[in-house]
């Protein structure tokens, strides 16, 4: 772990968020090295911390990306006992699915035990580009691509524009479209598909904030790279 702010150094060891983590320093609860930490002080790997005198252990950070096969939960335990998406992970940190994809997607999704990163991706305000491959039901015509592309009215609201590729109009099966949306709503390609009559029989996301799976098999995972962990963070707003 590289040198660190110290409220930052607390969010990633899970104790707060870095808000909250903020304030513990103000407030003179954390200890550095037994001295009362300041805010803003720089942290090493091998420093001790401690918050109302307790010491804080500091878990490595870990970001994976997941191809995630068909038929895994993305919560970190399920109450029907289930496959999730934490099972074909290390387990020496507490992981969580930064999002989530429905039972029956595939693809890529991130894994993380950064609870920073993973807050500002999925809040609503971040917009990364999340790009799916869809095999809908039926031929899709020109203005329903259009409609898509312009935002369509869910029972939840409006989606934003939206970037929509005919891939294959004559494929076996239905159509394949790839779609690329900002918003991160539940079920929302299957929903905006559906709102304009082509039930989804397929669906698998491609890409996440411009990273892509590459080589990447289906139930395979790898970490980011320190290129695509920078990319990501400077898209969530996060400069360490
Ligand atoms: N949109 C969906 O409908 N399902 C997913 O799993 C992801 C995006």
């Amino acid at each position: 772990m590289a040198d660190m702010r110290v409220h930052r150094a607390l969010a990633q060891a899970g104790v707060a968020s870095r808000r909250a983590a903020e304030k513990l320093v103000a407030e003179g609860r954390v200890t550095v090295n037994g001295q009362v930490a300041t805010v803003g002080q720089v942290v090493r790997e091998t420093d001790s911390i401690a918050v109302d005198g307790t010491p804080v252990r500091a878990e490595p950070i870990r970001t994976y990306m997941l191809n995630k096969p068909m038929g895994m939960v993305s919560t970190a335990s399920d109450p029907e006992g289930r496959p999730t998406v934490l099972d074909p992970l290390p387990h020496d940190v507490r992981l969580y699915p930064i999002g989530r994809l429905d039972i029956n997607t595939t693809g890529l999704l991130l894994v993380t035990n950064d609870g920073d990163l993973a807050h500002r991706l999925m809040h609503p305000r971040s917009k990364v580009p999340k790009t799916y491959e869809a095999l809908v039901e039926g031929r899709v015509s020109s203005a329903s691509v259009r409609a898509l592309r312009n935002g369509i009215e869910l029972d939840d609201g409006p989606t934003q524009p939206a970037k929509v590729d005919l891939l294959d109009r004559q494929a076996v099966g239905g159509t394949w479209l790839r779609i690329e949306i900002t918003e991160g709503r539940n079920r929302q390609v299957r929903r905006m598909c559906e709102a304009v009559g082509h039930r989804v029989r397929r669906l698998a996301r491609t890409g996440y904030g411009g990273l892509g799976l590459g080589r990447l098999k289906r139930g395979e995972f790898r970490m980011l790279s320190s290129g695509e962990l920078a990319s990501l963070e400077a898209q969530a707003g996060l400069r360490r």
